[in-house]
């Protein structure tokens, strides 16, 4: 703890100034403002998230069930409040975006950081990614860091071994049969069926906000290139298939 500093006011708690002080839009132009707000909001969620992210991650390694499932529920709302915040930018035309976004270069979301971190942390380990940072830099040691520590993903398959389940050479299949087990008993597997259904929750929003992404993407730029070199809304599409938990969904067709 930190003793409160005498006379501390709000805007000092907050740091408002610095906070308040980030928005430094490079054109004169009414909407950047909006632009820069949505994303700066998005990456303070993304902050929130991995804090209770890495701390879900501890509690179901410690088996701690019901303080991990409370963690989880939070994570869930965060990524709702994320997905619904799509709605605001959707009031971005796309004859006012184009008028500021030659001012962004090569900048895209692409290169957050903190978005690359999550899926990590979650269990989608893509070390290709890394090369988007520069060696030896505070965000790729971040992402070096969550690539070698456990992922909520690995952490939950750690949970169903401590239970008795054998998940073998760790095959999708073992991982599948084992948690199909939970489902067919979920009365006596209750905590690892309630772990499951927080981890679908966390995979269907992640699903959900990448979606209304994509949505908002074509609404505002069409099929163009994105910023950051990609092809832009087909890229991003081609990502809509991706799942932290395949088994968790796979396993509502052999039920
Ligand atoms: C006008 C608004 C937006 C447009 C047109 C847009 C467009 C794009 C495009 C085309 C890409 C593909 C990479 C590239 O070539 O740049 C991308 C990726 C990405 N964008 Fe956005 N974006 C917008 C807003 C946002 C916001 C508000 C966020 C919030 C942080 C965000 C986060 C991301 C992330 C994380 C990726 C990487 C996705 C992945 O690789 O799976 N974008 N965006």
């Amino acid at each position: 703890m930190t003793a409160t500093p005498v006379g501390m006011t709000y805007a000092d708690y907050l740091n408002l100034k610095q906070l308040l002080g980030a928005q430094t839009p490079l054109s004169d132009l009414h909407d950047e403002m909006l632009f820069i707000v949505i994303h700066q909001t998005k990456e303070l969620w993304m902050k929130q998230l991995l804090h209770e992210l890495r701390f879900a991650v501890d509690l179901v390694q410690g088996d701690r069930f019901a303080e991990a499932c409370k963690a989880m529920a939070r994570i869930s709302r965060i990524q709702a409040v994320m997905t619904l915040s799509w709605d605001v930018l959707s009031t971005l035309t796309p004859v006012d975006y184009l008028k500021f976004r030659n001012v962004l270069g090569t900048s895209s979301g692409f290169q957050s950081e903190q978005f690359r971190e999550i899926e990590f942390r979650l269990g989608l380990k893509e070390p290709n990614f890394l090369s988007q940072y520069q060696e030896g830099g505070k965000e790729r040691a971040a992402l070096e860091k969550a690539l070698g520590e456990p992922s909520l993903r690995e952490a939950s398959h750690g949970a169903l071994e401590r239970a008795g389940f054998d998940l073998g050479d760790g095959s999708i299949e073992a991982i599948a049969k084992a948690w199909l087990e939970v489902y067919r008993d979920s009365e006596r597997w209750f905590d690892l069926y309630e772990l499951a259904e927080k981890l679908v929750d966390i995979d269907d929003a992640l699903a959900g906000w990448r979606h209304k992404h994509v949505l908002t993407v074509e609404r505002i730029i069409g099929n163009k290139r994105g910023t950051g070199g990609s092809a832009g809304a087909p890229y991003l599409r081609a990502t809509l298939d991706k799942r932290i938990f395949p088994e968790l969904w796979a396993l509502r067709t052999d039920l």
